[in-house]
Order: C-alpha cells, then structure tokens, then sequence
C-alpha cells in the first residue's frame, strides 16, 4: 500500500513517519521546497521527541521520501492524507484556503482509485464540501475523514500508542484501506471506531474543547483555592480519582497555549453559530482563558509591588508546554512582553533554545542554563513545566538570587521542599510559602 501525506507540520510530518515505520511506502508533499530540501538531508524543522531517529531510520530503508513536486507525490497513491493548517482567521472562523489549494493542487495528478482522507481539523461539513468541490470539477475521487489526537512533544507515542482510532467514511472501499493502513495498530488492540464524515468532524472538535474546558474549570477551582485556603493539587487529586472524571488535563496554571485548543475552540464556536447553535460554555471557556493571562500578569505584579522597572526578572520557560519548541499561542507572550514593556530587565532561559521565542523576545537577555538565569534575579517566574526545573537545586538558586521571590505558575515543587529553601513562593491554587 502506497500512502501520500500532504503537508509536513506537525501532524503530516509524524504521521507520515510513522506510517512509513509501520512498514508502507509513504511521500510526503510540501510546498516549501527549502522545508523538503531539509527533511530530505534527514533534518526536521520542528522540536519532537523520537521522530527525528525514526524518519531518518525509514529513509534509510527507502520507504519513506519527500518532493514538493505534488504530481510526483501523489500519482502513485492509494491513500492520501491532508494534514495542512487550517489557523484561525481573525474572526476566529477556521480559514480552510491551505486544505483547497492542497486538493487543487492534487487533484488532477492523483490516481482515481485513490482514497482521500483529511487529517487536518476542519469545520463540521468541509470533507463533504471537499468532495462536492471535487465533484464540481469533474473528479469523482472518494473522501474520508480521520482526526489526529497527537500532542506536541509526545507525538510520535501518541501516533503509535493511540487510545483510540477515528475513522469518518463513506464506503466499505474506504472503510478497508483505512483499516489496512492502521492494521499494526488493531493488532495492539486499539479500538477502531467507524462514523460518518460529520460525527469524526465533530469528535475532534469535542475532543478539545471538553479539555480546553477541564483546564480552564480546574483554573477557575484554583482561583477559589488561592482565596479559601484549598490546594488545588490535592482538590485535582482528589477528584481525579473518580473514574468519570480522570485526573489528566486538572493541572492549574497560566491558562492552556498552543496551535490547537485557543483555534478549535474558536472554529468550534464559530460554525456552530453557522448551524444555528449557540455554546456559551464554549464561549465561556474562551474568555476565562484569555483573562486568565491578565490575572497571572496581575500575580506576578503584586509579587514586585506593582513596580519591575530596572527589577531583574528570571523567566523558566517560554514554550507553550514543555517539550516541544513552539511558541504558537504561549501564554508567556503576553506576561514576558508586558514585563519588558514595564521596564523589567528580562531573562529567559527555556531548554528547547527556541528561535521562535527568541524572534519574540528580542529585548530579552538568553542564557544556556537555570542557574546563569537566576544571578542577581528580583524574582524568577516560572512559565512552562518543563522536567529540569523540577530537579533544580533550589538551596543553590536562593544562593544566586537577589531576591528570593519566586512564582511558579506551573506549581512544579511541593509546598516543603521550597519551605526550607527561604525562597517566598507563590503557587497557582496553593498557600503563600514564606
Ligand atoms: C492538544 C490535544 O491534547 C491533542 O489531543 C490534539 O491532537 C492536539 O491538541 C491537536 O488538536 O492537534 P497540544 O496542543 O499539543 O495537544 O498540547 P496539550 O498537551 O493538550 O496542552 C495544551 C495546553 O494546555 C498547553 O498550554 C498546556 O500547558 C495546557 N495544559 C494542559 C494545562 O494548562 N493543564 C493541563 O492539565 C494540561
């Protein structure tokens, strides 16, 4: 089975690698030929646990190839996946021009018994829009829909270890290729669940935003915490354990980041409103996490008695979640640059160097390690949950600082540890420490 994924970012560039190391030949297309140039020396352009090693293994052995020729790449194919962005537009609609110009592109080039599956996350009824743009054109090419759940910095054990498989299709044709293509997975036992194009369109979008919804609840919870004496960890903890709850996606901190739950939320609201339904819950979870960056703003502040000019501020971590480089949507944004837009003088270490953060902050100071980042610091802000920070010797860093004020909106440290350090710490959802 021959297996061509369009579009190399995150979710194209993965899936295609790990479609390759279940053993199928697979092409990946992009149009940025200076990107293709570069995964065809075996460099990837993006920050991701493993999937360098592995892409590198599987060129080796020759099933897996890069073109930006998109006629070369799809010719052959009998399955064809789109994974290019759909960002949001500024009115928060899903802006699906990549998805277009990609089934343009390919269209005329691609064999008719190929299958067409759209990966990338789209609006309730585009795979079917998709198929009717085909139709319109004379080509009866058959579509699908398979959502990807893939977190950034544990992609690849996500592709390979999923908890489940979506499967939108059409036809029993689709049904098997899309079956065979996942078969080294159906033999680890992983569920396979078929729908129809709108319900695997609408679970993805579920998907995320119900969890966009559990972090912003528990943030809510932490705020009441902070207020009534609570610890928000144990209260997460403690509800965690009940099954119908689970504890994954209750960790409080600066509100969630990213290149996928701020958008899908937004296309969500959006074209629901084109059905005619309104989710203010939905709505309600956009908001509280967009104010949830003022209120850190708002903590970090009353830390330094409202005045950081010429104060030296310690940033841990820009990203918008440890293990990964990428900068998209980061809370860190909007707290680093009104730091600097206060006068703090800022310095930032974070573990993956990212150049897009460092595109970003360009007034900031850069340093190569935790501690270098603590000398002489007024206070150091932890912004990203990145592992080193938990190792850190925090009886050597109180050593280095001037100040030994410390705000960790990840809440990385138990409450004792840091008690006998000296350091003033202030939590997300937890008692002051002093
Ligand atoms: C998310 C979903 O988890 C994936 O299943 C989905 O495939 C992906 O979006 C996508 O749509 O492509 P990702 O954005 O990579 O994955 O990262 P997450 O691990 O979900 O974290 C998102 C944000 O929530 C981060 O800013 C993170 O710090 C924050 N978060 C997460 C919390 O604040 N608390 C938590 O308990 C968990």
């Amino acid at each position: 089975m021959k297996i061509t994924v369009v579009g190399t970012g995150y979710v194209g560039l993965v899936s295609g690698v790990c479609f390759s190391d279940f053993g199928f030949n697979v092409i990946c297309v992009d149009n940025n030929v200076s990107k293709i140039e570069k995964l065809k020396k075996g460099i990837i352009p993006i920050y991701e646990d493993g999937l360098e090693k592995l892409m590198v293994k599987n060129m080796r052995i020759g099933r897996l190839s890069f073109t930006s020729d998109v006629a070369t790449g799809v010719k052959d194919a009998d399955l064809v996946f789109i994974a290019v962005g759909t960002p949001s537009k500024p009115d928060g609609s899903a802006d699906l021009s990549y998805i277009y110009d990609a089934v343009s592109d390919l269209a005329p080039h691609v064999n008719k018994h190929a299958i067409l599956v759209i990966k990338s996350t789209v609006p309730v009824g585009t795979t079917r829009a998709v198929k009717k743009f085909l139709q319109d054109k004379g080509n009866d090419l058959e579509v699908a829909f398979n959502p990807e759940f893939l977190r950034e910095g544990v992609a690849v054990e996500d592709f390979l270890r999923p908890d489940r498989i979506i499967l939108g299709v059409e036809s029993k044709k689709a049904e098997k290729a899309l079956v065979r293509a996942y078969r080294p997975l159906y033999m680890l036992s992983i569920p396979i669940m078929f729908t129809d194009l709108e319900t695997a369109e609408l679970s993805k979008y579920a998907a995320n935003a119900l969890l966009a919804m559990k972090i912003t609840f528990i943030n809510e919870v932490a705020n009441l915490c902070e207020k009534c004496g609570a610890d928000v960890k144990e209260v997460a903890h403690a509800i965690g354990m009940d099954k119908r709850i689970g504890e994954q996606f209750l960790q409080a901190g600066p509100g969630y980041g990213g290149s996928c739950f701020p958008k899908d939320t937004s296309a969500l609201s959006d074209f629901a409103k084109k059905f005619g339904v309104d989710m203010p819950l939905v709505d309600e979870v956009i908001r509280s996490n967009c104010a949830r960056r003022d209120k850190m703003i708002k903590k970090i502040m009353d830390v330094c008695d409202n005045d950081v000019k010429n104060k030296n501020v310690s940033v841990l971590g820009v990203t918008f979640k440890a293990n990964t480089d990428d900068m998209r949507d980061s809370p860190s944004i909007g707290i680093v640059n009104y730091l600097l837009e206060k006068g703090a003088k800022v310095k930032i270490y974070d573990p993956s160097f990212s150049k897009q953060a460092q595109d970003i902050f360009k007034n900031a100071e850069w340093s190569s390690n935790v501690y270098d980042n603590c000398n002489d610091a007024d206070v150091i802000v932890i912004l990203t949950d990145w592992a080193e920070f938990r190792a850190v010797n925090l009886a050597e860093l109180r050593c280095r600082v001037r100040n030994p004020l410390l705000v960790d909106l990840r809440s990385m440290y138990t409450v004792s540890e840091v008690k006998a350090t000296g350091f003033v710490y202030h939590s997300v959802g937890r008692p002051l420490v002093k």
